[in-house]
């Protein structure tokens, strides 16, 4: 998508359709919006005064050959109450929204016009955004496809752009949505297009495109590291696992500056392993591996917008398989850590993964860590498809993201980590075991199992289980992945 800040005034610039936006009720029709009205002859008016364009939240107003405009379309979009108006994110949701009902109906080139008091560098970049996320289609197996890209947007009201800071915010903008789009395209893979092997060798070419530098772990070195946990998890599959190790060094490194690590779960399908899931919704086992891409998302958007810290993201990628050789229930693994692991269940293998993965990145250097992991189905019981569930200790590490995740609209959630859910996962005969009491709680036993390996250094836990895919669309969004997480991450790791 081709897009640029138009320098020609906005009733000139020839598109298949402008987009604009309406407040609910008390829209007064000031600035642009009320010269558009007077072009064609007060219709916008008087479609508001018969209560067809109400301003309500993403209502579609489509008018064709609009007077006054080069434009061939003039889309409305409802912004809802001002007062409810939150600038960046309702942006970004009206952008997309737009660009979902037009993509539709042809349109290839398309105008935006944001309104007096929406034109500085964050609503430029939360349009970039919107659109760009938007115009995401799972379409990629299909011999049919539409290929109903936007090609171009005009950014209009931004004063042609001039000011350095409004091209940085439209390539910042890019940066995270296209970052978000390869991320979600890793996560529609099917399991037999995208193996551990191919999801790294996926991540390599995203690495050396990118500038960064990545080391791939095989079997044979996830052995001599002593990976027991991992090694249990994939021992069920033929294919063998991986651990993606991808590095950001900032030019000017700091000495003694903290050292970001991203874990992201990669289980690039769970079949529960021995401890088996019903057929019923198991396809969707394949984006079990939407950690791992979310990070990989993450640092493909951090290689362009150069935090000042140093980043490693560390994916362990396996399949959870009941072969022959699977762990079973009742197995005792040996972490790389040294604490030792009784499997209660093979299904509870994301823990189990993410053990040996949030060690080594500590051993690598990460004083800091966040993972992101379609962990339980517990999380969906708690937050719905709502809200991701964000562990952490110590608390004021968590809250300091959680700032993150309210300043770029992703919707998370604090999550208890209390001493008491420690207690439900002691083994009888090992350390500990990988499931929780079976008396609930499930998200939180879980989160203290990798809490387990993340010890005293910071750690962010991330159940994206329920937020990662959406089985519906929505307006601004295709169903399928979401790309959840990666804004909050790459906003956090810029702050630092
Ligand atoms: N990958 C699943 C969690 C999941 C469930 C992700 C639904 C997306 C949608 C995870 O490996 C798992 O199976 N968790 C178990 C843990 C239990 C056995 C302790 C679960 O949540 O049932
Ligand atoms: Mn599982
Ligand atoms: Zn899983």
């Amino acid at each position: 998508m081709e897009i640029r800040l138009e320098s020609q005034p906005y009733a000139a610039v020839q598109s298949d359709a402008l987009v604009t936006y309406v407040f609910d009720k008390d829209d007064k029709f000031d600035g642009a919006l009320g010269e558009i009205d007077r072009a064609m002859d007060g219709r916008l008016a008087s479609l508001a005064s018969s209560g067809e364009l109400t301003g309500k939240s993403l209502e579609l107003t489509l008018l064709h050959f609009p007077e006054g405009l080069a434009a061939k379309k003039l889309l409305l979009v409802g912004a809802g109450k001002p007062a409810k108006f939150a600038a960046v994110s309702d942006l970004r949701k009206i952008a997309g929204t737009a660009a979902r009902y037009l993509k539709t109906r042809g349109v290839k080139k398309l105008a935006f016009l944001t309104r007096e008091g929406e034109r500085g560098p964050a609503a430029a970049q939360a349009v970039v955004e919107g659109l760009i996320v938007a115009d995401f289609e799972s379409d990629k197996y299909r011999t049919d496809r539409k290929n109903r890209e936007i090609e171009s947007v005009a950014l209009c009201g931004f004063d042609g752009g001039l000011g350095a800071d409004l091209k940085a915010a439209v390539e910042h903008g890019r940066a995270i949505a296209e970052s978000q789009n390869f991320a979600r395209d890793l996560i529609n893979e099917p399991s037999n297009k995208l193996t551990p092997r191919i999801l790294a060798a996926r991540a390599e070419a995203m690495a050396k495109e990118a500038g960064l530098a990545v080391e791939i772990l095989d079997e044979r070195k996830i052995g001599e590291l002593k990976m027991g946990a991992l090694i249990g998890v994939a021992q069920g599959s033929v294919e063998p696992p991986r651990v993606i190790v991808v590095r950001y060094t900032p030019e000017h490194p700091r000495p003694g500056a903290p050292v970001l690590g991203l874990v992201g779960k990669a289980v690039t399908f769970d079949t529960g392993g021995i401890s088996i899931k019903p057929a019923n919704n198991m396809e969707k086992m394949k984006y079990d591996m939407g950690g791992g891409a979310t990070m990989l998302g993450a640092m493909r958007a951090l290689a362009k917008l150069k935090p000042s810290i140093p980043v490693i993201a560390v994916i362990p990628a396996t399949e959870n398989m009941p072969g022959g050789r699977a762990q079973k229930p009742g197995d005792v693994q040996v972490a790389m850590s040294g604490k030792t692991i009784e499997v209660i269940n093979t299904d509870a293998e994301g823990r189990l993964i993410l053990a040996d993965a949030v060690y080594y990145a500590r051993q690598l250097g990460c004083t800091h860590l966040i993972d992101a992991a379609t962990l339980t189905g517990a999380i969906e019981v708690a937050l719905a498809n709502v809200h991701v569930g964000a562990f952490g200790t110590p608390r004021e590490y968590l809250d300091r993201f959680l700032e993150s995740a309210k300043a770029v609209g992703e919707k998370m959630w604090p999550m208890p980590m209390d001493d008491e859910y420690e207690e439900m996962i002691k083994s009888n005969i090992a350390d500990i075991r990988n499931t929780g009491s079976g008396k609930g709680g499930g998200a939180s036993t879980g989160a203290w199992f990798i809490k387990e390996f993340a010890e005293d250094t910071p750690w962010i836990h991330l159940d994206i289980a329920s937020t990662c895919w959406a089985d519906d669309g929505r307006p601004w969004l295709a169903k399928g992945p979401t790309g959840i997480a990666i804004r909050s991450i790459v906003d956090f790791a810029l702050k630092q």
